[in-house]
C-alpha cells in the first residue's frame, strides 16, 4: 500500500511496495527521491531542464551509491541523453543486501520543473535481479493501463474505443465516465479525437506519464486508464508500481523515427510483442518511491 511520510524533507514521499524489502533499503529508496526531488526543486522555474536534471541525478546517486543492496541500473539515465551518472549497467550500493537491478527517472518531467509546471516528480524502482525488462535500443511503447477490473478485459490489439467500452462494463459504469491520461503529443490526435467521441474524458498531459500510470493503476483517483505512446525506460518504471499496486498494464513497442526503428529490428526486437505486466516486471516484489518536485 503506499505510504506517505512528510517527515523525510519531502511533502507526500510515496513509497509503493515496502511490505516486501528490509526497513533500512526501503528507507535508503525513498531518500533517493526525497533527495533528488529537493535538487531539482532548486531549478525550478529557471527554464534549465539539463541543470534541473542533472542536479536529480546527481542527489539520487548519492544516496543509492550507499544504500543496502547490491544494485545495477536497468534502465538509467542513460542511453537517450548519454548521461554519465546513473548510466545502464552501473553497479550500485554498499555491496550488503540483496542483489537487484534498478530503475530511475530522477526527474521525470524535466520541461514541466524547468516552466515550473506541475507534475514533476522524482521515482525509483528496484526488483531483485534480472526481473526488468531491459529495453535497450527502443525508446518509445505504446501504454494501456488501468485499475485491477481491466484484467482480462483490456486488449492492445483492439481499438482505444473498444478497450474503452470494455473496460467501462467491467468497472460497471458509462464510458462518459472515465477519464483517460493522454501525453499532449500530435502523435495522439487521432486517439484522441477518437476517445472524444467515445464518451471519454481526456486528460491531457504536456509530460510526464509515469504519475498518470500510478494514478490508473490506483482506485480512487482522476485518471481511470492511460492510453498513447511515452517513453520505454518510463514504462519498466510503471509497471514496477503497477504491479505491486495490483493494476493492469499492457504494452507494445512503439518506435518513433526510422532510426529507431532499424535499430530495434537490428537487435532482434519483435515489433509486435505484447507485454503484460509481468513481462516489464518479472517479480511481483518491487519496490517503487516517489517525490513530487512541483
Ligand atoms: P523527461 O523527463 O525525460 O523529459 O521525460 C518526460 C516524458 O514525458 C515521459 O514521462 C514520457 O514517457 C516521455 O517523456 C515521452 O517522450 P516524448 O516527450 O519524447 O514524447
Amino acid at each position: 500500500m503506499p505510504q506517505h511520510d512528510p517527515s523525510d524533507g519531502v511533502a507526500e514521499t510515496t513509497v509503493i511496495g515496502a511490505e516486501a524489502w528490509p526497513a533500512d533499503l526501503v528507507l535508503a529508496v525513498r531518500s533517493s527521491t526525497a533527495a533528488a526531488a529537493l535538487a531539482a526543486r532548486a531549478w525550478v522555474g529557471r527554464g534549465d531542464k539539463i541543470a534541473a536534471d542533472a542536479a536529480a541525478v546527481a542527489a539520487m546517486r548519492a544516496v543509492v551509491i550507499g544504500a543496502p543492496f547490491s544494485g545495477t541500473v536497468v534502465i538509467g539515465e542513460g542511453e537517450k541523453d548519454a548521461a554519465p551518472m546513473l548510466a545502464n549497467g552501473e553497479r550500485l550500493g554498499s555491496g550488503q543486501g540483496p542483489e537487484c537491478d534498478i530503475a530511475v527517472d530522477p526527474l521525470d518531467g524535466t520541461s514541466l520543473a524547468a516552466l515550473a509546471r506541475p507534475g514533476a516528480v522524482s521515482v525509483i524502482a528496484i526488483a531483485p535481479r534480472g526481473t526488468m525488462f531491459d529495453p535497450a535500443g527502443v525508446f518509445y511503447m505504446e501504454k494501456l493501463i488501468a485499475g485491477a477490473a481491466g484484467l482480462g478485459v483490456l486488449d492492445l490489439r483492439r481499438s482505444p474505443a473498444a478497450n474503452l467500452r470494455a473496460y467501462a462494463a467491467a468497472c460497471g459504469i458509462a464510458e462518459t465516465s472515465l477519464t483517460v491520461a493522454v501525453l499532449d503529443k500530435p502523435r495522439h490526435a487521432s486517439l484522441i479525437r477518437e476517445l472524444r467521441a467515445a464518451g471519454a474524458t481526456v486528460s491531457l498531459t504536456a509530460e510526464g506519464d509515469v504519475s498518470t500510470a500510478i494514478a490508473a493503476a490506483t482506485p480512487g483517483t482522476a485518471i481511470d486508464l492511460v492510453m498513447g505512446i511515452g517513453g520505454t525506460p518510463e514504462g519498466v518504471i510503471a509497471a514496477c508500481a503497477v504491479r505491486a499496486l495490483g493494476g493492469v498494464m499492457l504494452g507494445r513497442m512503439a518506435p518513433q523515427s526510422e532510426a529507431e526503428a532499424r535499430g530495434a529490428h537490428a537487435a532482434g526486437r519483435d515489433l509486435a510483442r505484447l507485454f503484460e505486466v509481468s513481462d516489464l516486471v518479472a517479480s511481483s516484489r518491487a519496490l517503487f518511491a516517489s517525490s513530487p518536485v512541483t
